[in-house]
């Protein structure tokens, strides 16, 4: 068994875990953290997707180890004093959900992104978005929304 801590939307968590454990599973079972979903496990649908000091990163390919010292972010950590991140209102606004169950996953990817590159062409929005998978919407209300979002986040 290994100790580590991290924080989780800006609170410290110390867990003992065995190095197997994947980081979604310590995120959602340890933490309780649900919000990140699980969807293939092995790195293809993005479902998993959480922020790893400021990157977007899988979390099921992880190990919970690897989380050691580090900040993570997940969907929970983004509305703010009772109000939705505008990437969360934009997803409401343009329709960009229907199931909900990638939605997590897109989230924190393009908040990754939009923090890193505000300005981001629509060509490299469609690449980075085109890693995740939806099975409901058609993409193109998600690439609307976060569009939309990437406009109101612009310095
Ligand atoms: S559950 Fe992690 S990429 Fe699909
Ligand atoms: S909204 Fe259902 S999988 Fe994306």
């Amino acid at each position: 068994m290994h100790d580590i801590a991290f924080t989780l939307n800006g609170r410290p968590w110390s867990l003992r875990v065995e190095p197997r454990r994947t980081l979604v599973d310590a995120i959602r079972d340890d933490c309780g953290a649900t919000g990140t979903h699980i969807g293939c496990e092995h790195g293809v649908c993005g479902a998993c997707t959480i922020l790893l000091d400021g990157e977007p990163v899988r979390s099921c390919l992880m190990f919970a180890v690897q989380a050691d010292g580090r900040a993570l972010r997940t969907v929970e950590g983004l509305e703010k004093d009772g109000a939705l991140h505008p990437l969360q209102r934009a997803f409401i606004d343009h329709h960009a959900l229907q199931c909900g169950f990638c939605t997590p996953g897109f989230l924190m990817l393009a908040v990754g992104v939009l923090e890193r590159t505000p300005n981001i062409s629509d060509e490299a929005l469609t690449d980075v978005l085109s890693s995740n998978l939806c099975r409901c919407t058609g993409y193109q209300n998600i690439v609307r929304a976060v569009r939309a979002a990437a406009e109101e986040m612009a310095p």
